[in-house]
């Protein structure tokens, strides 16, 4: 299975991209994850990464096509993967498009998120992250059992520095101007799938499973660019 979760920021890629990752075994590469994971670490790419991720920009895009790519070429991806939050330029999704036809892989599906901003801004604002394995939590929709800990690996529980109000609308502006053109992209390709984000996490988790097993009934296998 491989898969590319687009939808703007706090839409649930990344909730949806753990479940399906956890339920299908299949590796879950959240380019905002390794960015933060190398922005902690300070290593090069961490040092270049974070004035963009502070102010809500994205990291350029050669930056970021180069560590998918490495990460691609791992054991872990041989079965399939689940791309979330990456592409989101249209310079990203063409330079995907040649990493596939060069590794002769298609892409199943693409899972669009819709959801309206009063519930992003909802969600990023209660959002808390595990230090340690990154799962997501909210203190409102989906809190933790023991307060401010991962269930999972009993981390700490920490607030994301770009989840403040201000790097929020930037992040918004940005992905309207970057990313949403991606939709009619993969619309051309016939890839899209479109999914309402709004609801309860287990609902959304249900209208993903409809997408992700009809990907494989319905779907012609389309080679985006062919
Ligand atoms: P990234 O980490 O990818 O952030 P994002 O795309 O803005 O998405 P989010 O992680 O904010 O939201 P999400 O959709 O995953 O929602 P989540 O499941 O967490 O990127 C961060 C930065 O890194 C970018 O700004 C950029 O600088 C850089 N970057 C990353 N990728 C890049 C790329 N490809 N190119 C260039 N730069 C890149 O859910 C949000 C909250 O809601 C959680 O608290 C969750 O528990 C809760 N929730 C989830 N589902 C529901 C539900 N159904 N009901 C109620 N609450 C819910």
């Amino acid at each position: 299975m491989r898969l590319i979760l687009l939808g703007p920021p706090g839409a649930g890629k990344g909730t949806q991209a753990q479940i399906l990752s956890d339920r299908y075994e299949t590796d879950k590469i959240s380019t905002g994850d390794i960015l933060r994971d190398a922005v902690g670490k300070k290593t090069p790419l961490g040092l270049k990464a974070k004035e963009y991720m502070d102010s809500g920009r994205l990291v350029p895009d050669d930056l970021v096509v180069e560590l998918v790519r490495e990460r691609l070429g791992t054991d872990s991806c041989r079965k399939g993967y689940i791309l979330d939050g990456f592409p989101r330029s249209m310079l990203q999704a063409e330079s995907l498009e040649k990493i596939l036809k060069q590794r002769g892989e298609l892409i199943d599906r693409v899972l669009f998120f819709e959801i309206g901003d009063d519930e992003l801004i909802r969600r990023l604002s209660g959002r808390r992250s595990c230090e340690g394995c990154k799962r997501v939590y909210h203190i409102e929709f989906n809190p933790p059992v023991k307060d401010g800990k991962c269930d999972s690996c009993n981390g700490n529980l920490i607030q994301r520095s770009d989840d403040r109000k201000e790097t929020v609308k930037a992040r918004l502006k940005v992905y309207r101007e970057e990313t949403e053109p991606l939709i009619a992209y993969y619309n051309t390709n016939g890839l899209i799938s479109r999914i309402d984000g709004l609801g309860k996490i287990e609902e959304i988790t249900k209208r993903v499973d409809r997408e992700v097993s009809r990907a494989d009934d319905d779907y012609p296998e389309v080679r985006s660019g062919d």
